[in-house]
C-alpha cells in the first residue's frame, strides 16, 4: 500500500524503464469531485512517470442492469473518456480506451472467477453494501471484483491510483494473483493501490457521514458537485454543505463536514495544513465556504471549457478509443496468451 503525500514526490523511474499505471472508472453517471479529487487529478499529476491506462470500464456497469440502458451507457462511457483528457490526462502519452473494446478483460475474468473462493468475494463491502439495497442482484456484481482483478493484472500493472473504497479490491486483486502463481507458476504481478492522503474519500456535502457517490448524486440535490456542474450550483451545493454548530477549522479537530471542505481546499490548493488552518482560523465557516467556491468554481472552469472543445469533435474522440484499444488489446492479448499456455487452455 502507498499514500500519496503532496508533499513528497512519488519514487522516479526513468522515462524508458517507466512503471505502469492502470485505473478505471464506471460510466455511471457524470463523474463527481469525489472522482476527480480522489482518482482523476491524482492520475493527471502523476501521469509523466508512469506508463498508463486508463480505462472506462463499461462492462462493469452492466452490473447494475437495471439503472443502465444501451443508448445512456454509450453517451455516458464517451462522456467519461472526454473528462478524462479534460482533466488533464494526456491521450498522445496514456492509453485511454473501453474495457469492452479488449476481449481479453472478460477472458481472464473468467479464468481468475475460477481461482478465487466465494468467501472471499462474500467479504467484500462494495457488494454488502449494493446487494442490501436491493431486491435481487445478478450473478455480475458478485463476481465483479474478478473482473476488476483482470483489468489490472493484465498490464502487469504496478500501482493502482484510487479512492479510499476501492483499497479492498485492490487488496483482494493481490490475493487473487498471489493464488493463481501458486497454482500456475510465478507469473502474475501483485500491484500497489496508491491513495491521497488527504482527499481518498470526499464525503457527501449534504451528508459528511456518507461518501459522496454518483447514484446519490443523480438523486439528492446537494449531496455532490459533478464536474459538469455550472458556477451557481458550484455556490448553492457548497454554501449548502452540512457543518456545525462550531468554529473549529483545525484538521485534527473539525467535524466531518468542515473536515471534509478543508480536505477539498488542500487538494485544490497544495496549501500547507498549517496555512489553511491560520487561514481560516477564527473567521466562521462562512469566510470557508465562499473561498471554496471560488476554488472550485476555478479548479472546474478549465475542465470544463476543456470538455466542450473535446465533445465538439466526436471523430477526435473515436480517434482517441480506437488507438487506445489497439494498443490495450496488444499488452493484454499478449498477457492472455501465458496465462491460457500456464493453465493449459
Ligand atoms: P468508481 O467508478 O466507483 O469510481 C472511480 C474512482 O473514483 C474514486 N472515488 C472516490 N474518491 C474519493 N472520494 C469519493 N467519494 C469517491 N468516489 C469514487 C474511486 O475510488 C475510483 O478510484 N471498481 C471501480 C472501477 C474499476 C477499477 C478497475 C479501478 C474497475 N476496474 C481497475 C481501478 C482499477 C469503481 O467502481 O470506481
Amino acid at each position: 500500500m502507498s499514500v500519496i503525500d503532496q508533499t513528497a514526490p512519488m519514487p522516479s523511474t526513468k522515462v524508458q524503464s517507466r512503471k505502469v499505471v492502470l485505473s478505471g472508472v464506471q460510466p455511471t453517471g457524470v463523474l463527481h469531485i469525489g472522482n476527480y479529487i480522489g482518482a482523476l487529478s491524482l492520475w493527471a499529476q502523476e501521469q509523466v512517470k508512469y506508463q498508463n491506462y486508463f480505462m472506462i470500464v463499461d462492462l462493469h456497469a452492466l452490473t447494475i442492469p437495471e439503472n443502465i440502458k444501451a443508448e445512456t451507457l454509450r453517451a455516458n462511457a464517451r462522456t467519461v473518456a472526454a473528462l478524462y483528457i479534460a482533466c488533464g490526462i494526456d491521450p498522445e502519452d496514456s492509453v485511454i480506451f473501453l474495457q469492452s473494446q479488449v476481449p481479453a478483460h472478460p477472458y481472464l475474468a473468467w479464468i481468475l472467477t475460477c481461482c478465487t473462493p466465494m468467501g472471499w468475494l462474500e467479504r467484500m463491502t462494495q457488494f454488502k453494501t449494493k446487494s442490501e439495497q436491493a431486491e435481487t442482484v445478478g450473478t455480475g456484481l458478485f463476481v465483479y471484483p474478478a473482473l476488476q482483478a483482470a483489468d489490472i493484472l493484465l498490464y502487469h500493472a504496478d500501482y493502482v491510483p484510487v479512492g479510499e473504497d476501492q483499497r479492498q479490491h485492490i487488496e483482494l486483486t493481490r490475493d487473487i494473483a498471489q493464488r493463481f502463481n501458486n497454482m500456475f507458476g510465478e507469473y502474475l504481478k501483485l500491484p500497489e493501490g496508491l491513495y491521497r492522503k488527504s482527499g481518498a474519500r470526499v464525503m457527501g456535502f449534504d451528508d459528511p457521514t456518507a461518501k459522496m457517490s454518483k447514484s446519490l448524486a443523480e438523486t439528492r440535490k446537494g449531496h455532490a458537485i459533478t464536474l459538469l456542474d455550472p458556477p451557481n450550483v458550484i455556490k448553492k451545493t457548497i454554501m449548502g454543505a452540512v457543518t456545525d454548530p462550531g468554529s473549529e477549522t483545525r484538521f485534527d479537530h473539525a467535524s466531518p463536514g468542515v473536515r471534509n471542505l478543508l480536505e477539498l481546499y488542500e487538494v485544490l490548493t497544495k496549501e500547507s495544513r498549517p496555512a489553511i488552518e491560520e487561514k481560516f482560523g477564527g473567521k466562521g465557516y462562512g469566510f470557508l465556504k465562499k473561498t471554496l467556491v471560488e476554488t472550485v468554481t476555478e479548479a472546474l472552469r478549465p475542465i470544463q471549457e476543456k470538455y466542450q472543445e473535446i465533445t465538439s469533435d466526436p471523430a477526435y474522440l473515436d480517434g482517441v478509443l480506437a488507438r487506445g484499444a489497439e494498443r490495450a488489446n496488444a499488452v493484454a492479448s499478449k498477457t492472455l496468451e501465458d496465462v491460457r499456455q500456464l493453465v493449459g487452455v
